[in-house]
């Protein structure tokens, strides 16, 4: 089965839709529309019935209800449902589930109650921003980051790990654990910022490697297959 990503005219990139239940990486610099994108998968979700979690260790809640304020696609509204849980490592629920700065934690004990929480629950889409501070919250250990992904891959849920890349040629351990790697691209040229997304990969898919344009519009992210960056 496919799932809809909630962004216009992605699911056209990767055969009709998403498949579902597998293990995602969203990849680009800062300000490339990682959180954004993000956003619009879980609010469809949410919009579908489907059960949601959203873990952000680099904002609050209401951090991000406010920056997706300006576009019309209903994230604050999603957010008040039910089908949404979202989880911040500065709210009390987030503290239990992360620890407190300087803590001592078991090792892998994070990633058990992450896992717990997606299969109790039976969560269907799940976002985790991001892998660098999963790391630091994970511990130094590589070991413990590939066996939480590799957990995370035998869940139900469909998720969206999100990956700050600055250099795509950087691969990193996550980068050959995912089922599909979703890069979003922006450099700035004469007539201002240029945005592309390209699907380097995604496993049981013939998919077009090409970069393709993508904007920011009232509605969030709207891709437009088959158009280079800048055209
Ligand atoms: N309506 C808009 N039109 C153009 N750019 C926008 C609009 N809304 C937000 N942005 C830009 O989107 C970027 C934020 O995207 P975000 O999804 O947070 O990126 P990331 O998570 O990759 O850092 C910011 O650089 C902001 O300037
Ligand atoms: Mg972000």
């Amino acid at each position: 089965m496919r799932i809809d990503s909630g962004v216009d005219g992605f699911d056209e990139l990767v055969g009709g839709g998403i498949p579902e239940g597998r293990l995602y990486l969203l990849s680009g610099p800062p300000g490339s529309g990682k959180t954004t994108f993000s956003a619009q998968f879980i609010t469809r979700g949410a919009m579908r019935g489907e059960k949601c979690l959203y873990i952000s260790m680099h904002e609050t809640r209401s951090g991000i209800a406010s920056d997706m304020e300006g576009f019309d696609f209903g994230f604050k509204r999603a957010l008040g449902t039910e089908g949404i849980t979202f989880l911040d490592a500065f709210s009390s629920d987030g503290k239990r589930f992360f620890g407190l700065p300087g803590e001592r934690r078991e090792r892998s004990s994070l990633s058990n109650r992450i896992v717990s929480f997606v299969q109790s629950r039976d969560i269907d889409r799940l976002v985790i921003d991001s892998t660098m501070l999963l790391r630091y919250f994970l511990s130094d250990d590589e070991d413990t980051l590939i066996q939480f992904l590799s957990s995370l891959k035998r869940t139900n849920a469909t998720t969206l790990l999100i990956s700050e890349m600055t250099d795509p040629s950087a691969y990193t351990d996550e980068h050959y654990l995912a089922h599909g790697v979703i890069f979003l691209h922006n450099y700035l040229d004469d007539g201002g910022m240029t945005r592309g997304i390209q699907v380097v990969k995604m496993r049981g898919t013939d998919v077009d490697t090409d970069i393709n344009r993508v904007e920011f519009t009232d509605e969030g992210l709207h891709v437009h297959p088959g158009t280079p960056p800048g055209e």
